[in-house]
């Protein structure tokens, strides 16, 4: 029987009870679906890494429901500076942007993988933050997929991927932004982009006021402490996926399916076997809601290969274009 529920009072309320009692709930926010524990509760966020199949060494985002709380999960002594970081960042909160802090030691070391900083995201989302207010605690949610697949944006995407494992999930339909939250480091004089996502680099650039600072390319161990998770993780389909340049020149294989991101030409489109076309007018914020999905679709249609489109790599671009280099490790061109 399917464990997907309508996001009603009284689902939300049983949802709560089994987010007490340490169980796992599939919960919709504005970015993608997540997989909710109890994150105060290390028995009950020890589920999540199992249900996912995920090592233990990459931290998970610890969702409050108001701004307000953030001082049950960071240090107490955390820096007069970066305090200041994050109210001029509190215009994306409640929304898409996660906030890595000087973490309290009240936070227990299975979320934050031990390190000395704990992720912190308000999700704008209205039934994750009724879920959050009445649990009256915060919850632990990475993705709700298993370990390095691609990201639900459906509710039946979450209980595809890990329905045994969970209580219920809430069906918040699908998600407004589709592609999982931007991830910023703060440390008083500098600010460091770990995840690209919806708030765009120039936005935070613009609301700091100092340049902000890429992960170094490097796989050193320093970079590691960083951004645990995030250099050799990919969320990619089974079928091989290749990015195509802009030309349309590409041979195209047989048994080959096409993600466009705008309608294309008769006589490129006909050498497909399946086409999906993501916007009629090239929209990369429709493009950015419909890519898991669309990825995940094509994934189950037995094709030798998936041609992506590209996009310039800013704003928005830059998100997508950082998913889609994940989805396509592997290839080669
Ligand atoms: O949109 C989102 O952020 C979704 C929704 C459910 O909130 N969550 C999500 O979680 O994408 P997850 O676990 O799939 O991705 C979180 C990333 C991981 O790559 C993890 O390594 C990184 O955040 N992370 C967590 N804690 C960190 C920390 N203390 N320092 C650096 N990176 C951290
Ligand atoms: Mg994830």
């Amino acid at each position: 029987m399917s464990k997907i529920f309508p996001p009603t009072d009284e689902a939300i309320a049983q949802a709560a009870v089994f987010l007490a009692q340490g169980e796992l709930i599939g919960m919709p926010t504005e970015t993608v679906y997540g997989v909710a524990a109890n994150a105060m509760n290390p028995d009950a966020v020890a589920k999540i890494f199992a249900s996912k199949g995920r090592p233990s060494s990459n931290p998970l985002i610890v969702h409050l429901s108001d701004a307000s709380d953030l001082g049950q999960v960071v240090a107490d002594s955390i820096a007069p500076s970066i305090l200041n970081q994050v109210k001029k960042l509190s215009p994306y909160w409640p929304g898409p942007l996660t906030l890595v802090l000087p973490r309290s030691t009240r936070v227990p070391d299975i979320v934050t993988a031990g390190h000395s900083t704990v992720a912190v995201r308000v999700p704008e989302n209205p039934i994750a933050r009724k879920l959050i207010r009445q649990c009256g605690f915060p919850l632990a949610a990475p993705s709700a997929n298993r370990s390095k697949y691609i990201s639900p944006t459906l509710a039946s995407h979450v209980e595809q991927g890990l329905g045994p494992h969970v209580a219920m999930i809430l069906d918040g339909g699908p998600c407004e932004f589709g592609i999982e939250s931007t991830i910023v480091r703060l440390d008083g004089d500098h600010a460091t982009l770990l995840r690209p996502g919806i708030i765009t680099r120039e936005d935070l650039a613009d609301r700091l006021q100092i340049e902000i600072r890429d992960v170094p390319e490097v796989h050193s161990e320093s970079t590691d402490l960083i951004a645990p998770g995030m250099m050799h993780q990919h969320y990619s389909p089974r079928t091989p996926a290749r990015l195509l340049d802009a030309s349309n020149s590409e041979a195209v294989p047989p048994h080959c399916g096409r993600i466009a991101f705008q309608p294309l030409p008769f006589n490129v489109a006909s050498k497909y076997t399946v086409m999906d076309v993501l916007s009629s007018t090239g929209n990369l914020s429709e493009v950015a809601r419909k890519l898991f999905a669309s990825l995940r679709q094509m994934d189950e249609r037995q094709l030798e290969m998936i041609h992506i489109d590209r996009c310039p790599e800013q704003g928005l671009g830059l998100a997508i274009m950082d998913r889609l280099r994940r989805a396509t490790v592997g290839d080669r061109s």
